[in-house]
């Protein structure tokens, strides 16, 4: 399952001959690990206005390193450009050539972060021209960018600010470690009520810390035996929770390991049997009283060319892939087990932005995900709750490692970071939508795909 070539190319003489040859050099990439810092290099933070001020002496509290302008010759962690005043396209130029000498200095792993206002927010068309602008800029920086740096965007809808919680969530989440493979991706963030958490009446104060920001929650994972699902419930139980492990009975011995691994409970059930929900609400609502989490993960694929496709490819796929998740969350919203801030993650795929040859039921599964979360989320507008989706790209499971070798090769390197993703980078993700950090975070989609030139 592994890439060999990643390996074999960081290694001195075939990364060498790589490069002589011109051959894709992917790097290995800056994970995470509990405890690091933000940001072991200086971070320069860009901008004129206030909005830049403000954000660089929060990350003078975060111990950050703060450069207000490029020290020749010194190495930077990363570069955050704050430009939520450009009113006209000119107004990109200074900022953005800046930046471009500021990637010079990137260390390998290194972050460009953006902040932005949304050109929805403004119905001048030279500022909707500057924002959509920085958006191009942000994308095609990325696609240059080497070394596994990486660079995405926080776009600050309504009166959102610089400093709100929930931008400074999507910061601290997209310069750490656990957005690897989030790249030429942009977050949206709205402000959260009273400059703290969504719902914050409702639910407890967070018995969390930067490193288990879900201490005290309980969250559910479907399709939880194997691949990105244990995964996800790993990760959601390093970071504090108590994860309810859930897959069919079939998997129930690699079930039952990955419950035991984590500290948590098993529930063998297929989720798109008339009695899954009610009796994950029971499990959970017996056991711990609340449910705060819930991430739709379990999903199949039944691939076949439309010309050659059967009625039962198409509705299995679509029974497990989204029907079960509409079922489901109808039944999750009537209970009181569910929590008034609860969190619902659901994977959706590229191929539901893009399609795919031969997974015409499977994109219109995830892209049927992608519609329940735009609309579910507007429902849950100025509430405690939120839903998104997070949408993978190439990641390296058993699944992909079916695709014959050729294709899967030539698939890995379709992106700018060059490789594949591992499960951790899906769960980090998910994890980063769960937690209270992501509270003005609702009805988006999160691709983490190293930006894969397929769906761009
Ligand atoms: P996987 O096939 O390795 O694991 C899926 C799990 O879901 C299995 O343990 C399976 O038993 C469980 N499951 C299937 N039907 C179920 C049902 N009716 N009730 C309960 N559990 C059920 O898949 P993988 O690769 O870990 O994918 C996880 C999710 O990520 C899926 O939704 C998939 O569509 C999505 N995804 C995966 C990508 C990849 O590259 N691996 C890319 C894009 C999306």
């Amino acid at each position: 399952m592994g890439d060999s070539y990643l390996d074999l190319v960081n290694t001195p003489l075939p990364g060498r001959i790589a490069k002589a040859l011109g051959l894709p050099r992917p790097s290995v990439l800056r994970r995470y690990t509990p405890g690091e810092a933000v940001a072991a290099q200086p971070v320069l933070v860009t901008g004129s206005g206030a909005g830049a001020e403000a954000l660089a002496d929060v990350l003078l509290g975060w111990d950050v390193e703060v450069r207000r302008h490029v020290l020749p010759g010194e190495k930077l962690g990363a570069a955050v450009v704050v430009l939520d005043r450009a009113a006209s396209p000119e107004d990109l130029a200074a900022p953005m050539l800046e930046l471009g000498q500021a990637v010079r200095l990137l260390v390998p792993g290194g972050r460009v972060v953006g902040l932005l206002r949304s050109s929805a927010d403004t119905a001048d068309p030279a500022e909707a021209a500057a924002r959509q602008g920085i958006d191009g800029a942000l994308r095609s920086m990325a696609h240059e960018l080497r070394g596994g740096a990486t660079a995405n965007g926080i776009v600050l809808r309504g009166n959102a600010t610089t400093t709100d919680p929930t931008t400074l969530g999507a910061l601290r989440f997209l310069l750490s470690g656990r957005s690897a493979y989030v790249d030429g991706q942009f977050i949206e963030v709205t402000s959260t009520p009273a400059g703290g958490v969504a719902g914050a009446a409702a639910r407890p104060a967070a018995e969390g810390t930067p490193d288990r920001p879900l201490a005290g929650r309980t969250a559910v994972v479907t399709g939880a035996a194997r691949g990105i699902g244990a995964k996800i419930a790993e990760v959601l139980a390093r970071d504090g929770a108590r994860v309810v492990a859930v897959d069919v009975p079939a998997a129930g011995e690699q079930l039952a390991r990955v419950a035991n691994t984590v500290g948590g409970t098993a529930l063998q059930l297929d989720i798109t049997a008339p009695d899954a929900a009610t009796r994950i609400l029971d499990h959970v609502g017996q056991r711990y009283g609340v449910l705060d989490i819930v991430v739709h993960n379990a999903g199949i694929t039944r691939d076949k060319l439309l010309a050659n496709m059967d009625a039962a490819r198409w509705d299995s796929v679509i029974a497990v892939n989204i029907a079960s998740q509409l079922h489901m969350n109808e039944r999750l919203l009537a209970s009181p087990v569910f929590s008034d801030t609860g969190r619902i993650i659901s994977l959706a795929s590229t191929s539901g932005i893009a399609g795919n040859r031969g997974q015409s039921n499977y994109a219109a599964s995830k892209a049927g995900v992608i519609g329940m979360v735009r609309a579910q989320a507007a429902a849950f507008d100025d509430g405690g709750r939120t839903i998104n989706a997070v949408a993978p790209g190439f990641i390296e499971t058993d699944m992909t490692a079916k695709i014959p070798p050729l294709t899967r090769q030539v698939a890995r390197r379709l992106s700018s970071l060059q490789q594949g993703g591992l499960p951790v980078d899906v769960a980090e993700t998910v994890a980063f939508l769960a937690s209270d950090a992501a509270a003005g975070v609702n009805g988006q989609v999160l691709r983490v795909c190293g930006q894969n030139l397929v769906g761009a």
